[in-house]
């Protein structure tokens, strides 16, 4: 059974088979979601936010003890998550990008 997964902020769309990860669906979208480990939950690079959390796997144990109170404020691992239904998930600014874009920012505003 195929589901589909919607990337935030990109608004890219992709379909999977159901239990996919959202790790590898990103990948298949194109989507820039960091990964050290190569999904064996040990680099916690991949966070992304999962607000409606219904389409998803449950948060494993070890998931909750890597992501400690941000298991709380609906992040995941991606690497771990699967796909079971449609659903939608925010890919965070890579930080280095998002540093230097404040500082863009404030030079333009100087
Ligand atoms: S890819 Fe490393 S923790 Fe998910």
């Amino acid at each position: 059974m195929q589901v589909s997964i919607r990337f935030l902020p990109s608004g890219r769309t992709v379909k999977v088979k159901q239990g996919t990860t959202i790790l590898e669906a990103g990948k298949k979208a194109g989507e820039a979601i960091r990964t050290r480990c190569a999904g064996k939950a040990a680099c916690l690079m991949c966070k992304i936010l999962v607000r409606d959390q219904a389409g998803l796997s449950p948060v494993t144990r070890n998931e909750r003890v890597k992501l400690g109170e941000m298991a709380d404020r609906n992040y995941r691992l991606a690497c771990q998550s699967r796909i079971w239904a449609d659903v939608e998930a925010e890919v965070p600014e890579d930080p280095l990008k998002a540093v230097i874009r404040k500082k863009l920012a404030s030079e333009e505003d100087q």
